[in-house]
């Protein structure tokens, strides 16, 4: 169930009887000629929606804005600074927390939102630490929707080495399985996409001046993303069961 569909008596019966929550986070930037700008948060946010529906979860709103500052140079992209995710981070933990929730799962569909996120994690509680004070402290996870067993094992069945490590086939066929009116085939050239390092976002663009990085998404197709986003889901369902089960 969609928090954002539920009323707030709702809210409070679920809490009565469950006290965990998924919580999709992504980013709103470039990926390559043929991806969409919102893939990263569209494909947690559809992975969240699917696996609650089946467990009977609650899902917050998307959090759909992250750290991309590397990705400025491509139109579109929108990002935060590091220091502004922590504070988004921190006050919608703390805002669920007020009302009792206890397992905060992140499910995340951009790399470069982890250190950030674990970032805000130490800080929200390294505050209760410095307290010394004791008490009901949510419990937080990040975990991303394409680093499961099953994703990962189908991923490298599907694309081996072009599935490289941005714009990949596997994210942007996971995206073309949710929006198929806008899948867009096309050839790329070279085929698999420069790899390596980066800082600022003038140096990203030099390095990758398509977007891409490692990857050769022509092999995107609707059906590998139908098969992704089940195996995704499989695997969000049995670790978010696991994390709330106190694992
Ligand atoms: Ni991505």
């Amino acid at each position: 169930m969609r928090l954002q569909l539920c009323t707030w008596p709702e809210v409070e019966a679920r809490l009565a009887r469950s006290t965990g929550i998924i919580v999709p986070i992504g980013s709103t930037e470039q990926h390559g000629p043929n991806g969409l700008i919102g893939t990263d948060a569209i494909c947690p946010e559809v992975v969240a929606e699917g696996a609650a529906e089946r467990i009977d979860a609650l899902v917050a709103p998307t959090i759909s804005i992250g750290m991309a500052q590397h990705h400025l140079a491509f139109p579109g992209t929108i990002s935060l600074r590091p220091a502004t995710l922590i504070a988004v981070v921190r006050d919608v933990v703390q805002s669920l927390a007020r009302h009792g929730f206890r397992e905060i799962y992140f499910l995340n569909g951009h790399g470069g939102n982890v250190a950030t996120v674990q970032a805000a994690f130490a800080q929200y509680h390294s505050e209760a630490s410095f307290t010394g004070v004791d008490g009901p402290a949510p419990r937080l996870k990040i975990a991303n929707w394409f680093a499961g067993r099953r994703v990962a094992a189908l991923s490298q069945e599907l694309y081996g080495e072009a599935e490289g490590s941005h714009a990949t086939p596997s994210e942007i066929s996971l995206t073309w399985h949710a929006y198929p009116d806008r899948a867009r085939p096309m050839q790329m050239e070279p085929r698999l996409a420069p790899k390596g390092a980066y800082g600022d976002a003038f140096d990203y663009r030099r390095r990758f001046p398509d977007g891409r990085i490692g990857s050769d998404p022509s092999l995107s197709s609707v059906e590998a993303g139908t098969r992704l986003y089940e195996a995704s889901v499989e695997d969000t369902i049995e670790d978010y069961g696991a994390f709330v089960a106190g694992n």
